[in-house]
């Protein structure tokens, strides 16, 4: 904590964008020219990313780069891929981006070769997945695995369950997972309802092996299969069969009675929401194979790559959250929403909101001063085209800026014909139709050209000059799925680093965790427990007690 954080506000180039930002206009019907579009299309590893229907101009964009200098963002990034401390706030390294380097490279962090490790545990998960894949993994009664059960929350769940998802295309017929996450009992019946115990593998992921939802999802679970497996069968060898465990915490591992030797370990240098590519993605590794794993980890170390070397005005992830910091703090957005025109990253959206709100949501810089701008967005999104019959209207004509990343993919997972169109052809006909409309929108005139009544002329006339990202690549797959992901990961250092804040640790969470723990007797009828709480908390209480029947 001993390094001051450069406070933004008080560089040159902030004061130039917040003079740029009061006169700034934006008119995108007349700056979208062919060399602007050509100019602002740029190349990310696989990712074709057109940044042309953002609101800014050429003096907006010297000048973010002038505040990235200004705070060394580029600086900050070399120190954080060299391993240094850069999470401050818990003294450690941060070092997803060495989860995906090849096994020739080499990285000493505090006296330790961590590729050698990461890549140590990588060949265990690998081999552990072929076990289970190929059915010499067997249930307590001799069963090959048909499912495979993550039990996990927050980083522990959000990316295995995302990229489960992504990757359905990719996944070895007759193995499933499941993936239980909420401390409501339902998340567990539901997500093992209708599974045999004889054929269900469960991993504990948890980095901590601390975390009440997932240890208390793990007990239930032990207790399922236990009293499901059939009479006689001896527990501890149920155990040892039944369940694996991934954590940086292997003791607590062995006390929940999981042998050490089904464990799988990770480091503290790896925050939970930036695990994916750590043992944290067994469950997905079981899916998908360790061959289609390693294309996902080679996409992310592409778009690390990337990161790393190119010059900053072609630099992707800087380019992008600068433009963010440009929106939030110059041009007043509140959110961003993230709009994926492919169903199978349904919940790309959900895992971004860990990232990137988890990671930037502080009101304090690295050094404990409390800042006076806006720090991060409010995250959200939906798949295309559900979202356009649903929240797209005030993004077109509300109030609101709201700056949008639309994501599509050239070639379909699945091509289909409703017997004269190809679907995905009319799908993403839809995806350029939204960020034209939105940049473009229609004009009074054009309105009335329509032969539109007076009075609805204003109702139906849409302002444009709305902010659009678009991200295309050839096709969703592993490797793309690792670039877009290390996008996202390298947009939220960038801003976090503009705003000088720590976004490596996640303070916030605790104190409700804490209280969660204090409560619990009150509400399970502790009367003194119950009395020395607040009178709302008191209240609320009392009306569960009057009706949980
Ligand atoms: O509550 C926040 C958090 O600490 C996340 O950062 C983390 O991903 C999640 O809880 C789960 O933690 P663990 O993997 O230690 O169970």
């Amino acid at each position: 904590m001993s390094t001051p954080a450069v406070d933004p506000a008080t560089t040159a180039a902030w004061g130039r964008l917040a003079e740029l930002a009061s006169a700034y206009e934006p008119d995108l019907r007349s700056t979208l020219t062919p060399d602007w579009v050509a100019q602002q299309s740029l190349t990310a590893a696989d990712l074709h990313v057109d940044l042309s229907k953002n609101l800014f101009d050429t003096d907006v964009e010297a000048a973010l780069l002038a505040l990235a200098d200004e705070v060394d963002v580029t600086g900050r990034r070399d120190t954080m891929l060299a391993g240094s401390h850069v999470n401050v706030t818990e003294d450690r390294a941060v070092l997803h981006t060495a989860l995906r380097l090849p096994s020739d490279a080499s990285l000493e962090v505090d006296g330790e070769d961590v590729v050698a490790d990461v890549h140590e545990v990588l060949e265990r998960v690998y081999a552990f997945a072929d076990r289970v894949r190929s059915g010499e993994w067997t249930g307590v009664t001799g069963k090959r695995i048909e499912t495979v059960v993550n039990i996990g929350i927050g980083g522990s769940d959000l990316g295995p369950v995302m990229a489960y998802e992504a990757l359905e295309p990719y996944r070895q017929d007759g193995l499933s997972c499941r993936f239980i996450s909420n401390i409501d009992p339902t998340d567990a019946a539901q997500k093992l309802s209708g599974i045999d115990p004889e054929t269900t593998l469960f991993i504990v992921s948890s980095k901590t092996f601390g975390t009440l939802e997932t240890l208390t999802n793990a007990r239930l679970c032990k207790a399922w299969l236990l009293d499901r497996l059939p009479a006689g069968t001896d527990a501890d060898a149920a155990v040892a069969q039944h369940f694996v465990a991934v954590s940086t915490a292997l003791d607590k591992v062995a006390d929940f009675g999981i042998d050490t030797d089904n464990a799988f370990g990770f480091w503290d240098w790896v925050g939970g929401r930036y695990s994916l590519d750590s043992a944290i993605g067994l469950s997905l590794v079981v899916a998908i194979g360790p061959e289609r794993f390693a294309e996902m980890l080679s996409g992310f170390h592409a778009m690390d790559e990337h990161f790393r070397t190119a010059p900053p005005a072609a630099n992707v992830p800087l380019r992008m959250g600068l433009l963010n910091v440009w929106y939030v703090n110059f041009l007043g957005a509140h959110t961003h929403a993230v709009l994926p025109y492919s169903q199978l990253l349904h919940r790309f959206p959900a895992y971004l909101q860990q990232l990137t709100m988890e990671s930037n949501g502080k009101g304090v810089r690295f050094d404990g001063e409390a800042v006076d701008y806006d720090t991060g967005e409010v995250f959200w999104g939906e798949p295309g085209t559900n979202g356009q019959h649903a929240f797209y209207q005030l993004i077109h004509q509300g109030t609101r800026l709201v700056p949008a990343d639309f994501i599509a993919f050239a070639r379909p997972a699945y091509a289909l014909s409703d017997g004269d169109t190809d679907v995905h052809e009319l799908f993403l006909a839809n995806f350029f139709a939204q960020t034209k409309a939105l940049a473009f929108g229609k004009t009074a005139e054009e309105v009335r050209a329509e032969g539109v009544a007076e009075d609805l002329v204003s109702a139906r006339t849409f302002p444009g000059n709305r902010p659009t990202t678009s991200i295309m690549a050839p096709a969703l797959t592993p490797s793309v799925l690792g670039q877009l992901v290390a996008l996202y990961e390298h947009i939220t250092f960038v801003e976090g680093a503009v705003w000088g804040i720590d976004s490596f640790d996640q303070w916030g969470v605790e104190l409700g965790k804490q209280l969660a723990q204090e409560l619990g007797p009150a509400v399970s009828g502790d009367a003194g427990v119950l009395a020395r709480q607040d009178p709302s908390t008191r209240a609320l209480i009392g009306y569960y007690q009057e009706n949980r029947g």
